[in-house]
């Protein structure tokens, strides 16, 4: 099956897609980025997605490269050429193209890539079961809020993980406390059931499923308190999780050498995730639903 992917205004073959040398986004990781889930054929979230965006972009003052309507036609489109209807959809957008120099050139204009994946890890039974983390020092720089392509830390904290036969590390910053994993949000369940995850500061990516998740568990009667956490403190806990665009509620069972509870996931996250794998089905529903209204 050919793959597409879309560069800086054209659909090109997946295999021969290219930008150029002096691309910020290469040569500094002068760029930001969103990776959306696509539920059913929809994009899930994708107001919250392209809100955020926008803040990313703004906090590094690269301009739009385009308006919400056509940028989201465009995501739409290359999920459609890669027959994506389970998957993710990837769109980076940096700061240009200009010749190397750190300040900001004066007349770049954002060069932007889109890709698409098709695969649902949220179902792999691996996950469902429950995965381990390794916790790992926190050493990024102090604007993790951006969603910048700058991962270099989180792929040493990845790597470190997937040596240690972990799935996910999570960062732990000065004072002890988990800030996130390499590329996802962590939380833990307190006795009472009640749901705990750093607030949002510079200090994590304010994730989407993170946001979506603490509105549907509030919708549910199930209190959510926004404190950061230990990881000693989510080791001795009722249950502990992740969420993420690509994993959605993952039970985490092992945090580095400690069981937590009975190493199984807890019937809190099993409900969050039923939660959040229903609201994705019903809004993908509504989606389709609403363009087969308008054709
Ligand atoms: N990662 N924290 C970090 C550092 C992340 O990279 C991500 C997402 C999240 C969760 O955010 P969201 O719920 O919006 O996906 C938290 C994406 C999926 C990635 O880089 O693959």
């Amino acid at each position: 099956m050919s793959r597409w992917a879309y560069v800086n205004g054209r659909y090109v073959p997946h295999a021969t897609a290219r930008t150029h040398v002096e691309d910020r986004g290469m040569q500094f990781s002068d760029g930001v980025y969103e990776v959306i889930a696509v539920v059913g054929g929809a994009l899930v979230d994708a107001t919250l997605h392209f809100e955020r965006l926008d803040r990313s972009l703004s906090a590094l003052e690269i301009a739009a490269p385009m308006r919400r309507a056509p940028l989201e036609a465009v995501l739409r489109e290359v999920a459609r050429r890669n027959r994506v209807s389970e998957g993710i959809v990837y769109l980076q957008v940096n700061r240009g193209v200009a010749p190397r120099n750190h300040a900001f050139p004066r007349d770049a204009r954002p060069s932007m890539v889109v890709t698409a994946r098709r695969g649902q890890p949220a179902s792999s039974p691996a996950l469902v079961e429950g995965v381990r983390v390794i916790t790992i020092p926190d050493i990024r720089w102090r604007r993790r809020d951006i969603k910048s392509v700058s991962l270099l830390a989180n792929v040493l904290a990845k790597q470190a993980a997937a040596q240690d036969g972990a799935f996910e590390a999570w960062q732990v910053d000065e004072d002890g406390m988990v800030t996130e994993g390499s590329q996802s949000n962590a939380w833990m369940v307190e006795a009472d059931g009640a749901v705990v995850t750093r607030p949002p500061s510079h200090d994590i990516l304010t994730g989407i499923t993170r946001t979506r998740l603490i509105d549907l568990a509030r919708q549910d009667g199930i209190t959510v308190i926004e404190r950061a956490f230990t990881p000693q403190e989510a080791a001795r806990a009722r249950e502990a999780f992740l969420t993420s665009t690509s994993s959605f509620v993952v039970p985490v069972v092992q945090i580095d050498d400690a069981v937590v509870a009975n190493g199984r996931p807890g019937a809190v996250t099993e409900r969050l995730r039923a939660l959040y794998l229903d609201f994705v089905a019903r809004q993908a529903i509504t989606i389709l639903h609403t363009a087969l209204a308008k054709a």
